[in-house]
């Protein structure tokens, strides 16, 4: 039987300046832009196989199959893919991460990044990188930003055509780690896709949206000159604006387990103490802690004997989104 199929593999990121809540919920278009770092080391593989005898796209995860939300929204993707491509079999598509979903690491991203790459490459179209980071970004769209490699923006655009992410410095740049505290892998009770609904229903967003130019100055400016010090302070704001938003939406989003806080007062005392560290987190429960390559080890060990803290995972700077076969 004649089978077009690749296979592509993505990194998660995670976010320095958060994107929360759209102007377009549909096609995603955000209400600010937002900057990130890929996670080398943890990895989404998929693969994406067109068909003729299929009736409806197949969606397998971790070897069982799923249907519903999450098949829909793949198939959204399949969907522009045969449109732009002309092709009209279905997919069968099978994919793994070698992380734990749904609790802050933003397996979302990784899996609609490697999504669109092999889709894209399994149908035959040769996109530009801003085209796959699009072409992601209907998904999810953080997934925009797992597209390029190393550090990397979001623009926000007006549209779909001008709505994607782009590489500002390679991973080899800043080598900057990310210790991600685990203090939870239970699955989010709401998923990020609800609590961008949800974002306008908060007196601060449009306060937070209306600074997040600024903080992306900021940011990249500090990420350009390698300065920890000023990334530390513009990336624990800018968590905190976020979860601010999330906190003051109705109904209102807690994300934060007891272990959270006490491992955000512990990274806070480190700093002081002199310790080049800072943290920042995602929509559920799991503290992201950054530190220069070098501090990893001694940040992961003060870590792991916080009370509640179950794990660490260390991850430096990660690629872009290829196709591996
Ligand atoms: C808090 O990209 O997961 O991680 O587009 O609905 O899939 P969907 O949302 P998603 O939102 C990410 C939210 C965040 C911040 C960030 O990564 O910028």
């Amino acid at each position: 039987m004649c089978a077009w199929t690749a296979t592509a593999e993505a990194h998660p990121n995670i976010a320095f300046i958060k994107y929360w809540g759209n102007r377009d919920h549909e096609a995603r278009i955000p209400s600010n832009g937002s900057l990130s770092m890929n996670l080398a080391g943890l990895v989404t593989r998929t693969t994406v196989t067109f068909r003729p005898d299929l009736t409806a796209d197949r969606l397998v995860l971790h070897g069982r199959e799923v249907e519903g939300p999450a098949l829909a929204r793949v198939s959204k993707v399949l969907s522009l893919v045969r449109a732009w491509s002309g092709l009209t079999w279905h997919a069968d598509v099978r994919s793994e991460n070698n992380f734990p979903t749904g609790a802050g690491i933003a397996s979302s991203a990784s899996a609609f990044a490697a999504l669109a790459v092999a889709a894209a490459a399994a149908a035959g179209l040769d996109l530009a990188p801003q085209d796959l980071s699009r072409l992601a970004r209907w998904g999810s769209g953080s997934a925009s930003r797992s597209v390029p490699g190393g550090f990397v923006e979001w623009l926000p655009g007006t549209g779909d055509e001008d709505s994607y992410a782009i590489s500002i410095a390679p991973p080899e740049h800043w080598a900057l780690m990310d210790c991600v505290a685990l203090v939870s892998t239970d699955h989010k009770a709401v998923g990020s896709s609800q609590g961008h609904r949800l974002a306008e229903k908060s007196p601060f967003q449009a306060v937070r949206v209306a600074d997040a130019p600024r903080r992306l100055d900021v940011c990249r400016d500090a990420i350009l000159k390698r300065d920890f010090e000023a990334l530390a302070e513009v990336v624990e704001l800018d968590c905190h604006m976020m979860h601010a938003v999330m906190q003051t939406s109705s109904p209102r989003l807690l994300y934060w387990e007891p272990a959270t806080v006490t491992v955000m007062q512990a990274v806070r005392r480190w700093r002081q103490e002199g310790l080049p560290v800072a943290y920042t987190i995602d929509a559920g429960p799991n503290v992201h802690v950054l530190c220069p390559q070098g501090a990893q080890e001694e940040v992961a060990s003060r870590l792991r004997a916080l009370p509640g803290v179950q794990d660490v995972l260390t991850a430096g700077p990660g690629g872009p989104a290829r196709v591996v076969a």
